[in-house]
């Protein structure tokens, strides 16, 4: 089921002249190649709106990938701005800092590679910007552990919320598509936060920190 109709889509990418930026376009590529799921130029570009809009220096990514979401990140910071990834995978952290090398920003990023629920556990914060973008039986625990890291005002940003449209189809019962509608009941209820759901690409929360 596709979130946006693909003509809409089609149009929204007509806008765009090539990616300008040679790190992303090679991103972009890699991610093409390998079949990985990065968050794709529109929504890097609403990270960047984000980073900008809120003043951000402190960002956390739970689920960094190869650097892609926190390359956008990085661009829109603060001076002194960093941002704090996290990924289970050694190979994503030497990806990660080259790239981010080759695109000047190197003292914007720190890279740990581990459990990103667990250094989310470790971290006090607080955070002006935290993405999830974990495995998603992962999800209601970040939450949870993401709303008292995040300072008020800041932004729990949650990527793929409508799961290709399968949260609105109730015979798909999968574990991840069971996490995905848990987290999204409670990210829209949660006392703490006001959550818009955003129908780009696969779906982006915005939870802000009240
Ligand atoms: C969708 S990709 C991230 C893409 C990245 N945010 C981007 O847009 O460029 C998800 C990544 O999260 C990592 N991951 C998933 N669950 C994790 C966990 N619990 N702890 C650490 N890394 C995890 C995977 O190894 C994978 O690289």
């Amino acid at each position: 089921m596709p979130i946006v109709d693909p003509a809409v889509e089609s149009y929204i990418a007509s806008l765009r002249a090539p990616q300008a930026d040679p790190v992303l376009r090679e991103m972009e590529r890699l991610a093409e190649e390998r079949g990985f799921p990065i968050i794709g130029p529109e929504a890097g570009r609403l990270l960047y709106g984000l980073a900008r809009a809120t003043g951000a220096r402190a960002v956390l990514e739970l689920g960094s990938g190869f650097g892609y979401s926190a390359l956008w990140f990085a661009r829109g910071l603060a001076g002194g701005g960093r941002v704090h990834c996290t990924d289970r995978k050694p190979e994503n952290r030497e990806l990660a800092l080259g790239f981010f090398r080759r695109a000047g920003l190197e003292e914007r990023i720190r890279f740990e590679v581990g459990d990103a629920l667990e250094v989310l556990e470790r971290e006090r914060g607080p955070f002006d910007l935290i993405l999830c973008d974990l495995d998603k039986p992962g999800y209601v625990r970040a939450l949870e552990l993401a709303v008292p890291r995040l300072r008020r005002g800041g932004v729990l940003v949650t990527d793929n919320v409508l799961w290709k449209g399968r949260v609105a189809d109730p015979s798909v019962t999968d574990e991840a598509t069971a996490a995905i509608r848990e987290f999204n009941r409670r990210a829209t209820s949660h006392p703490e936060l006001e959550t818009a759901i955003v129908p780009i690409r696969d779906g982006v929360a915005l939870s802000t920190r009240r």
